[in-house]
């Protein structure tokens, strides 16, 4: 209780799973909280549920792919907390691996998708909240990354864009130190949300079920990744900044060892027939 009192939070995409579990646990440990979603009607019955617990929360129907509206979202933020002293970037959507598609499949709009959701959002939000952590004396930013950025995963797109956001991490971190912001991302493991699971029953780690490649023997819960997230958003993390923390019940140690060509569940094109036949 009160890791956290005395700051206010935006979380992106808040309104379901490891942001829902993050505002839910931000607010807990007493930080004001703005849910900044798209998807009214969960992100009010987030905001909603804080509020009942006696926590302090606004929803703000925000589209981070748009700067325009994560211009009104932090104005909103502003007009009811007065201050932003953490940004908890966690937007990002694993199309191409629910789909289980190559890169000669993935559409312009997938790719584009894919990085606007997962890395323009992060440039959206940090431009126009940065300047209000300076002048609250700093603040942590905490962006939601996969173990998909650094250990070989199926999805092209996918992983070069959470390898974008632990670079985009270290670079802010360095940007910013001396405002006082810190700034880390997490990288989770498969965790239970409606996205991770469909993400993870079409095998996005080479192709093979990621129910079979974990340490610690259960999926993990938005409340793991929040755990992590709490403790890099409060003064307990205060030497660490620039870093990734995995929350992956061990699975960054063992998709390591998969062998490069187990891709029994990616669909197989037909073999072209040498060239001059
Ligand atoms: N669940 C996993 O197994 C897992 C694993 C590794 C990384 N991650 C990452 O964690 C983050 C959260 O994933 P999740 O599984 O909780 O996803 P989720 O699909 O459960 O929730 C995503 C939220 O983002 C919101 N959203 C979508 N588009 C938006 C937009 N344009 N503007 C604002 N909000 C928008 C949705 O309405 C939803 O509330 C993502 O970045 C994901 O890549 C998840």
């Amino acid at each position: 209780m009160d890791r956290l009192k005395g700051q206010t939070a935006v979380i992106t995409g808040a309104a379901s799973g490891i942001g829902k579990g993050i505002a839910l646990a931000f607010a807990r440990e007493g930080a004001q909280v703005a849910v900044a979603d798209i998807d009214t009607a969960r992100g009010e019955a987030t905001a909603q549920e804080i509020r009942q617990a006696g926590g302090q929360a606004i929803f703000t129907r925000t589209d981070v792919t748009k700067p325009e509206s994560v211009a009104k979202m932090t104005q909103a933020v502003m007009d009811a907390f007065g201050r932003i002293t953490i940004l908890c970037n966690n937007t990002g959507d694993a199309v191409e691996a629910r789909r289980s598609i190559r890169i000669v499949e993935l559409t312009d709009s997938e790719w584009n998708e894919t990085f606007d959701l997962g890395l323009k959002s992060i440039h959206n939000c940090c431009r126009c909240i940065i300047p209000h952590m300076i002048d609250s004396g700093g603040g942590s930013i905490v962006n939601i990354s996969s173990i998909a950025g650094t250990a070989p995963a199926f999805s092209a797109a996918f992983s070069a864009m959470k390898a974008g956001v632990i670079a985009i991490t270290r670079a802010l971190a360095v940007q910013y130190a001396d405002d006082n912001i810190r700034a880390n991302c997490i990288c989770p493991g498969a965790i239970r949300t409606p996205g991770g699971i469909s993400a993870a029953k079409q095998g996005i780690y080479a192709g093979i079920n990621n129910d079979r490649i974990r340490l610690i023997e259960r999926f993990g819960t938005p409340e793991d990744v929040a755990n992590a997230a709490v403790f890099l958003a409060s003064e307990e993390s205060s030497y660490i900044t620039a870093t990734s923390l995995a929350v992956d019940g061990g699975m960054l140690a063992l998709v390591s060892n998969i062998p490069p060509r187990t891709l029994d569940s990616v669909p197989k094109r037909a073999k072209r027939p040498p060239k001059g036949n």
